[in-house]
Order: structure tokens, then C-alpha cells, then sequence
């Protein structure tokens, strides 16, 4: 039976790859954690170089899907060194391992790799990431596919999608202070106007990962880089709007017209996804729906894992 290991299965992509998956195909699946595993999760430090040999070794994955990263701009800003070891190192460990096995390999970048100015990035557009994270993450790309011609680069913007705490995502990390500035009193909380982004719904990332993995099962894998995103433009700001709508609270909210981040940000990364979208792939849930969802469940549900 085809078999498919999902490194990184604990975080916010994993968990729903590792869902979809679940739900719809008969395939056997392997998920792995680092340090926030549950029963059914290996673990694996995708850091340690014998410990990636012998799980591949061992699993005998036909495909691997890898979600493990530093993926907050802040962090690898201040550390880049332990960005690299995740975002580079362990990219080419991986790809390495996934040759030596004929395994197929899906790895994880970002929008953050072009620099804002000229949207929409087509996949042959020239990078020039303006922070640690793009760097680390385009690295990455490179190193993946110097390793690997039987590889796939999946480059993604802003996610949301199923939480285990408001701040898994920067979507859903608006929340407190939304709540917040609807109280009694309460200062307007600032919210950027300034970068435009395109929220993109984890279920659908693992609907068109899903639909990558059936290419690879039917023995024609989509290699080189390919790129998916929501197609809804909206500011910090938008999505702090809709967001109150959603839970029905009076915020008030502060547009800031120019950046505050201390890490540089790029201004519109719109990924164009025609490469997937000719391919007949894709999926995309209207942000007002999907981000209901996702708040009904958090707050049903509080920080139950379900993976
Ligand atoms: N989130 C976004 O908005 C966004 C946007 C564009 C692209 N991306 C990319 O999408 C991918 C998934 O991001 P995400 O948001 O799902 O990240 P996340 O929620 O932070 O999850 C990161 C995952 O990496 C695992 N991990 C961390 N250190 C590890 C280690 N040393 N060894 C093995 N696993 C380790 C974590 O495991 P434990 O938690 O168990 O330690 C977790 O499963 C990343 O490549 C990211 O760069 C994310």
C-alpha cells in the first residue's frame, strides 16, 4: 500500500494534511512530532542526522511530506543559525534520505521568498526574500531541489485553519486583542493596513497536497516548484474586520497605514497558482466561512489536539 510519512505532523499544516489524509485514502500514513507529539506521532528531530537515516530506513515511505519548521519571522531573525539547522539542513538531510529510498518529497516554503514589490510571482520570478525566514526558507527551496530531482517545492502565504491556541496562526493570533478592544473602555487595538495578504485555508493546503500525493501514487510525481494561495486580498486590518464580524464582537480597531514589525516584512507576495490550477488541483473555502469554522471549533473545542 502506498505510504506517506508527514514530518512535522503536530503543527498547523501537518495536523490537517495528516486529517485529510486519514479521511480520504486508503494509504498508510506516518506522522511525526518533535516535542508536541501525541501517542500515535513518532518522533523524530529532523536535526539529527541518524535519526532521519533510520526512520526513512525503517517507515520505507514512497512519499514524504515535510511541514517542520521555524516557520515565525521574528525568531529566525533573532536566531538565524537555528532557523537554517530546520529550514536548510534539515531540507537536504530529508531530501537525501527520500533519493536513497526513490521516495517522492513534498517540502514547504513561503511567499516570503520574493520581496513584496511586484505582484503577482509567477514560480519562475526571481526570489529576494527581506528577512532571515525567506532567506532560510529559499535555501531551502535550493537545497531540496540540488538534492532531489524527485522533489516538490509547495510555496504558501499566510495560513489559518484548525487551532490548538490563538497563536498558532497569525490569523488567529488577532483574536485577544479583537476581543480586547471590544470591552468597556478599552483602547483600539492596531491592526496593519499596509501588507496585503491572501489567508489561505489549511484544509484546502491538504486537499491539493492530497491531490499531489495521488500524482505521485499513480507514478507521475509533479516535481520542481509549484505555488498555492487563497484569492482573497485583505490587510491585517481586513481580516481583524471580519474576523469581529464572525464572533459578533464591537472591536475597535486602529488602521495602521505603514509597517510596524521590527522584522521587515514584504508588502504583497501574491502567488500566482496557475501551475496547480492547470493541472485541474485546488480547492479554495471563502475566508468568512472557513474562519468561522475554525473560531466555532476553538472555542467548542478549547486546546484539545486532534491530529
Ligand atoms: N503558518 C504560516 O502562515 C505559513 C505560511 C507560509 C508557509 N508556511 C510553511 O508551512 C510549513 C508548516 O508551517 P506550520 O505553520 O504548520 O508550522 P508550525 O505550526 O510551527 O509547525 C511546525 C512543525 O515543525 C515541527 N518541528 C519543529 N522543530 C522540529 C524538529 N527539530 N524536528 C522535527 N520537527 C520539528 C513541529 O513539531 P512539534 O510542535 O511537535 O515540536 C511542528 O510539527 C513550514 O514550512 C512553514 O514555513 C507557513
Amino acid at each position: 500500500m502506498f505510504k506517506v510519512a508527514v514530518i512535522g505532523a503536530s503543527g498547523l499544516l501537518g495536523r490537517a494534511v495528516v486529517r485529510e489524509l486519514a479521511a480520504e485514502t486508503p494509504w498508510q500514513v506516518v506522522p511525526t512530532a518533535f516535542r508536541h507529539g501525541g501517542p500515535q506521532q513518532a518522533v523524530l528531530d529532523v536535526r539529527d542526522a541518524q535519526a532521519v537515516n533510520a526512520f526513512v530506513e525503517r517507515e520505507a515511505p514512497d512519499a514524504i511530506v515535510l511541514a517542520a519548521a521555524e516557520r515565525r519571522p521574528d525568531v529566525c531573525e533573532h536566531d538565524p543559525a537555528a532557523a537554517r539547522a530546520l529550514n536548510v539542513d534539515a531540507v537536504r538531510r530529508v531530501a537525501a534520505a527520500a533519493r536513497q529510498r526513490g521516495a517522492w518529497v513534498l517540502s514547504i516554503s513561503t511567499d516570503y521568498v520574493f520581496d513584496g514589490t511586484q505582484p503577482p510571482y509567477r514560480i519562475g520570478d526571481t526570489p529576494n526574500p527581506l528577512n532571515a525566514y525567506g532567506h532560510s526558507k529559499l535555501e531551502g527551496e535550493r537545497a531540496l531541489l540540488e538534492t532531489s530531482d524527485k522533489a516538490l517545492v509547495l510555496r504558501l502565504p499566510l495560513l489559518y485553519g484548525p487551532i490548538v491556541g490563538w497563536h498558532e496562526s497569525a490569523v488567529t493570533g488577532l483574536v485577544p486583542a479583537i476581543i480586547a478592544s471590544g470591552e468597556p473602555g478599552a483602547q483600539a487595538a492596531p491592526m496593519d493596513a499596509w501588507a496585503t495578504r491572501y489567508p489561505t485555508f489549511t484544509p484546502d493546503v491538504a486537499f491539493v497536497i492530497r491531490e499531489l500525493l495521488l500524482r505521485c501514487a499513480d507514478g507521475e510525481p509533479v516535481c520542481g516548484v509549484a505555488q498555492w494561495s487563497g484569492d482573497e486580498p485583505m490587510t491585517k486590518y481586513d481580516i481583524a474586520q471580519r474576523i469581529a464580524q464572525a464572533l459578533g464582537v464591537e472591536a475597535r480597531l486602529l488602521a495602521q497605514p505603514s509597517p510596524t514589525d521590527a522584522t521587515p516584512r514584504p508588502r504583497d507576495c501574491h502567488l500566482d497558482s496557475s501551475r496547480l490550477e492547470t493541472l485541474g488541483m485546488g480547492r479554495r473555502t471563502p475566508f468568512d466561512a472557513a474562519i468561522r469554522a475554525v473560531l466555532d471549533a476553538f472555542m467548542r473545542d478549547g486546546t484539545q489536539r486532534s491530529v
